[in-house]
This record gives C-alpha cells, structure tokens and sequence, in this order.
C-alpha cells in the first residue's frame, strides 16, 4: 500500500458507550483532516464497575471490530478500558500507534502539578487497577497521588445534570477528602467528567484540572507526526459513528459530548 493511502486511513476511537465522544470532539478540533471511526459499547455500558476479565473480553471484540474497519491508529478514549485492558490492545494492535487517556493524562498532570500531590477521580475499577498512580510513579516516583472513585458521577452527567443541586453537592462530598490533601491538580480520570469541568472549577476553584481529552488529542497529533500518518488530504474529513445499541435519547445525549450533530451512525452486533 502506497504512504497516501496509508495516511488516509480512519483513526479508530472506542469507548464504554458514548462518553468517548469527548475524546473525539477534541480530536476534530485538534486534527480537522483526519478521518475518524468511533464504537461506543452502548448495550454494555457501563463498565466502571466490571471486572478485569469481562472489560478484556469486550475489549478484543471492539478491538476486532475496528481492526476491520482497517484503522491506521488507535485511540482509548474510555480510562476504564485504558487501566485494566491496553495491554491487550497492544498485542492486538502491534504495529500501529495506540493512544490512551490514561498516559496523556498523567503526563499531563505531572507538567501542570508544582507540589506533586495529584488528585484523581475516575470509575471504581479505574480507581481500584491503580493505574493513573502507576503511569505518574513511573514516570515522577515521589509524587502523591490521592484516588477517589466518583460512581455517581455518569448518570448524573447522562441524565443532563451539569448544573444541577445535586451534581454540586455530589462533587463536593467526593472531592472533600482528596481536598484535604493538598493537592494542586486534579485529573478528570473518567471520559464523562470534561462535561462537569465548570461545575468542579467552582467546588475546587484553585485546582488545576487536566482534562485527558485534550491532552490525548494532542497526543495523538505528535503520534501521528511521528509515525508519518498525518492524512494530507484537506478534501474534508469523514466521521463514522458505531454503537453496540442505540438507546432512547441517544442522539441527543451523544451531540451533547460531541458539540455537534453526530451524522453518520449504525448500530453493529458484537461478539
Ligand atoms: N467511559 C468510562 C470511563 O471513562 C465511563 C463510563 C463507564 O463506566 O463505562 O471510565
């Protein structure tokens, strides 16, 4: 296959359901020519509080699914799957570039963190694999990172409740303990929380806040740079979204995350 062909293949994003859309909505404003596939395992989700084995087994079948899509790169745009599966993904993928929230993201906090007490919220399994705290020790050893998994956060986000009473005072108690730790960062470990980002600058107002979206899109961006598959062609890119169910509402919610009309969508049986 010739390098332009190559080039202009799909980036393949996946996610729990349609939270990845986050992710996707800052890959199209930092990569506007790229060509992007999305599956959101909508009839699955969610998968914060499943287990290892059952996220790996659904991760393969996504994984198989983009493959054939014949993608050029792969993101992780959901943090569960990124702290109990990449490794799979890796094995799956080995010759291509794999990106992850979970590696931008602590990268990320570890240039935005002066103290070094990183705070983190995400799902109950992302927080109980303790991989956002192995990824920022491996990189910075004495840093401090104080978990916190915030398993009412989703629906509320879901339900549309992003200025809501009961969002606040959510926020609130789950943040209070992590609060009381000093820290001067916190990593939006969970693809659902970027939505909850004004409401959390107001209960946390001298936090910096690292949103892994943006910083996996940018990720991303140098990724492709490097691998010599930044699609030249400026002819206008390509959306393609695919989801294990289309739920009711799903539309609407899914434009929400995205900040644009979704197009494109089909619904593609797993498994
Ligand atoms: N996408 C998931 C994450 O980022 C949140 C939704 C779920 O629990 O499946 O952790």
């Amino acid at each position: 296959m010739g390098m332009m062909a190559r080039q202009q293949k799909p980036i393949g994003v996946f996610d729990s359901g349609v939270g990845g859309l986050t992710v996707v909505r800052a890959l199209m404003e930092r990569l506007p020519n790229e060509n992007i596939v999305y599956f959101g395992d909508t009839a699955r989700v969610p998968y914060g509080m499943k287990s290892r084995d059952t996220i790996e087994t659904y991760t393969e079948e996504i994984v198989s699914f983009l493959l054939g899509q014949d993608v050029k790169a792969l993101v992780i745009a959901c943090n569960t799957i990124a702290a109990v599966a990449k490794q799979k993904v890796l094995q799956m993928a080995p010759s291509m570039p794999v990106l992850d929230v979970i590696k931008a993201g602590s990268e990320a906090a570890l240039q935005t963190s002066h103290n070094r007490h990183i705070g983190v919220i995400a799902t109950s399994t992302t927080v109980n694999s303790n991989a956002y705290a192995r990824e920022i020790h491996s990189r910075a050893p004495e840093a401090r990172v104080l978990s916190q998994a915030c398993p009412l956060l989703v629906p509320l986000v879901e339900e549309g409740w992003l200025d809501h009473e009961v969002t606040h005072l959510t926020i609130r108690e789950y943040l209070k303990p992590i609060l009381a730790e000093d820290i001067d960062t916190l990593v939006l470990g969970c693809t659902h929380y970027p939505l909850l980002k004004a409401l959390i600058k107001q209960e946390a107002p001298d936090l910096s806040l690292v949103d892994s979206s943006v910083t996996t899109a940018e990720a991303t961006a140098i990724a492709l740079t490097q691998h010599h598959l930044v699609n030249p062609d400026h002819s206008g890119a390509d959306y393609r979204f695919y989801v294990s169910d289309i739920p009711l509402r799903f539309r609407t919610i899914g434009e929400h995350f995205l900040g644009r009309s979704l197009g494109h969508l089909e619904r593609v049986a797993l498994g």
